[in-house]
């Protein structure tokens, strides 16, 4: 079985993937992160891959093998991320946020560990970190754009919500409340949100087989055509 699809749907594509939860520092010991795997973010890598594309993956995590055949560069802040995003901007044909990116970083990254304090509490002041998708949203010129909701409640409202003030082209969300959903399974179930087109709700399946079937639904967006 060939790796690459020298025919496949996104051969001569570029497509940039960003994946696993972001890392912002607090000392030099610590540091904030969320329960991303970067699993799926990998998965869609591995799937764009197959369907013949150039594949950019920026990556968070250090816990999975760089994808075979993908350029894969790894960072750990937002701010990382956003340099590498907008870098890849120019040259891609498709963008696909799918890392957790950290909301808050630290006002002031402390030089030094920060010791245990005698008042028996510790406070740390964040400030909101670049929204990276929206970012992207405002500036493309023509990429398709794809991001991910990862909601505990109100999924679809909140979904619509994003899809809309992120310019995104498509929005994937997730309910990672339910069991097997999101972050750190093998498994996913999403709906996928589109500006044209009514939400269509996917079943539970493993991560590759849902990368399979939205990088199908992407190239069938770019190329405006059925296989
Ligand atoms: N995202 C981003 N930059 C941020 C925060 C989020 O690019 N600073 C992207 C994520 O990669 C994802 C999408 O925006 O594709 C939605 O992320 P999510 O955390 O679900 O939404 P937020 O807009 O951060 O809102 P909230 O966390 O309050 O639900
Ligand atoms: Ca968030």
């Amino acid at each position: 079985l060939a790796l690459y699809q020298k025919n496949g749907q996104l051969k001569g594509r570029h497509v940039v993937i960003s994946a696993g939860g972001t890392v912002e520092a607090i000392d030099p010991v610590r540091y904030i992160s969320n329960r991303s795997s970067g699993k799926m973010g990998y998965a869609l890598a591995r799937a764009a891959v197959e369907q013949g594309a150039d594949v950019t993956l920026i990556s968070a995590t250090s816990q999975l093998p760089d994808p075979v055949g993908v350029r894969t560069i790894h960072i750990q802040s937002a701010q990382e991320l956003s340099e590498q995003m907008f870098t890849a901007l120019p040259h891609a044909d498709v963008i696909i946020m799918a890392a957790a990116v950290s909301d808050y970083r630290m006002a002031q990254t402390a030089q030094n560990k920060i010791k245990k304090q005698d008042s028996g509490e510790l406070n740390l002041t964040l400030v909101e970190n670049p929204d990276i998708l929206a970012q992207l949203g405002s500036a493309k010129t023509g990429q398709y754009l794809v991001g991910f909701a990862a909601e505990t409640q109100n999924l679809m409202t909140y979904a619509q919500n994003k899809l809309k003030k992120k310019n995104a082209d498509m929005l994937i969300a997730n309910d990672v409340s339910k069991d097997q959903v999101g972050f750190g399974y093998d498994t996913n179930q999403v709906t996928i949100l589109t500006k044209d087109k009514e939400p269509e709700m996917l079943p539970l399946q493993s991560k590759i087989t849902l990368a399979r079937e939205i990088m199908k639904k992407i190239s069938i967006a770019i190329n405006g055509q059925v296989e």
